[in-house]
């Protein structure tokens, strides 16, 4: 009998419904902020599978890329505000949102060539100042905009559907969720039954993966396979088809195949893609990436989230003490003007009135350390990375391109994994040797 080992995952395709396009069943997980950037996804897309861009600190974002000026104008509008430790009447102008979000989307779109998908990752986490507001105008804006798809993550999202209900392109666009246990999509279909809308797919992320997790910090008692059998049988026993798509922890083509075996229509993966050439950490963090050994990574609670975040422990943003920015950025605060860093941050100046400069452990200010490349998150097997490439002369790695990442997921087999074409010879005494 043949084994998933003498298979690769170009044996298997993907479609959503009967009339979607026929796509190879990779999917390019969603990496905030613009770390799957548009390139990335783009290219995901051209080579028949799913990219994610993310639409996580938006406008920021867009300053960077299109030379918008949302973040200074918030800033602007609200310096009065920034000695202060209230932030309730810190806001996000909707409006502004929509125009950001647009650009953002339309600017992905127009560029995508070939025959996948682009599809945008919405974290309900993100809370805005204003969650459910902010949300609806983020999801619908998308939509107009003309994205493939909506991919809702690091939330329970009960009542996100029920939001862009009436959006014209409500069941026509691809919209799914990222879960961690069959409790969370047993949850999110029983909230949205009344919207008479199926997800068109759900991934199953498991505790290997790189961001925020759905689990505590016992993640290492959890396994992918075990939480993608209980999804896929639950789903069987209650007759509803909807795709499956693993995630985390996925690291060869045989790995993606032995999920694609189990019943999974697709699978997730992210990972190996944050050291292409595409992807939008700085080159100098990509390294960094390369160079890290399985004890050099953690699983902390810094993020004020509340979720648990994997990421490189030497990431600059861990310890780090800087003032809170929320006038500028504010993305995490939530209805009230709160976010987790704040609190600390002032606890700490409290504790030390004099100092210069001060560290906060326990919480990191996401906005700033993620707009700056600072937050070194990362997936599981991040260690393995180097094992991908090239050792260059001076010490460093060769970069890969996403197509060649992408071509091993969906050629390789046996566990195996295709090294680039070397970019730069070796030394002489290197070669010899
Ligand atoms: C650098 C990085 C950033 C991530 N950011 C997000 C994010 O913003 N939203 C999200 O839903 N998942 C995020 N993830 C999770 C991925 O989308 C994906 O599901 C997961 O990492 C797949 O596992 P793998 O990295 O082992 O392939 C991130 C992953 C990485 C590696």
């Amino acid at each position: 009998m043949m084994s998933a080992a003498d298979r690769c995952v170009d044996e298997f395709r993907f479609r959503f419904g009967r009339r979607g396009p026929e796509l190879i069943p990779i999917m390019l997980g969603g990496m905030g902020v613009d770390i799957s950037n548009a390139d990335l996804a783009l290219e995901i897309a051209r080579l028949g599978g799913i990219g994610h861009i993310s639409d996580a600190m938006v406008p920021t974002v867009t300053d960077r890329r299109y030379d918008t000026t949302y973040t200074k104008e918030k800033l602007k509008r609200y310096k009065y505000n920034v000695k202060s430790l209230d932030k309730s009447g810190v806001k996000f102008d909707l409006g502004l949102l929509a125009e950001a979000q647009k650009m953002h989307v339309l600017r992905t779109m127009e560029r995508k060539r070939g025959p996948g998908l682009v599809f945008i990752n919405c974290m309900e986490k993100l809370t805005m100042a204003a969650p459910k507001e902010t949300l609806k105008v983020r999801l619908e804006a998308a939509l107009d905009a003309g994205i493939d798809g909506i991919t809702l993550s690091a939330g329970l999202h009960l009542g996100s559907f029920a939001l862009i209900e009436e959006h014209p392109r409500f069941r026509d666009a691809k919209l799914g969720i990222i879960v961690s246990s069959v409790r969370a999509l047993q949850l999110f279909l029983k909230k949205s039954a009344r919207t008479r809308r199926l997800p068109d797919f759900v991934v199953v992320e498991g505790p290997l993966a790189g961001g925020h997790l759905g689990f505590g910090l016992d993640w290492a008692r959890y396994d992918l396979r075990t939480i993608v059998a209980e999804v896929l049988d639950y789903l069987r026993r209650e007759e509803l088809d909807v795709p499956v798509i693993p995630a985390g922890g996925i690291f060869t083509g045989t790995d993606a195949v032995e999920f694609l075996e189990m019943g999974a229509a697709a699978v997730q993966v992210a990972t190996r893609f944050t050291v292409t050439k595409e992807c939008g950490l700085p080159d100098r963090v990509k390294q960094e990436y390369f160079k890290a050994n399985e004890e050099d990574i953690e699983v902390n609670t810094i993020s004020p989230t509340g979720y648990p975040m994997r990421m490189l422990k030497s990431s600059p943003c861990i310890g780090a003490g800087i003032r809170p920015n929320c006038e500028a950025f504010g993305y995490l605060l939530d209805a009230n003007g709160h976010c987790a860093y704040i609190d600390a941050y002032n606890r700490e100046v409290e504790k030390n009135p004099h100092a210069k400069t001060i560290h906060v452990w326990d919480k990191t200010c996401l906005c700033t350390h993620m707009r700056n490349f600072d937050c070194w998150t990362c997936g599981h097997y991040t260690y393995r990375l180097k094992d991908t490439t090239h050792r260059l002369p001076d010490g460093s790695y060769q970069l890969l391109t996403a197509e060649h990442v992408f071509n091993d997921y969906r050629y390789s087999k046996n566990h195996e994994i295709a090294l680039p074409p070397r970019e730069v010879e070796p030394a002489p005494a290197a070669a010899a040797s």
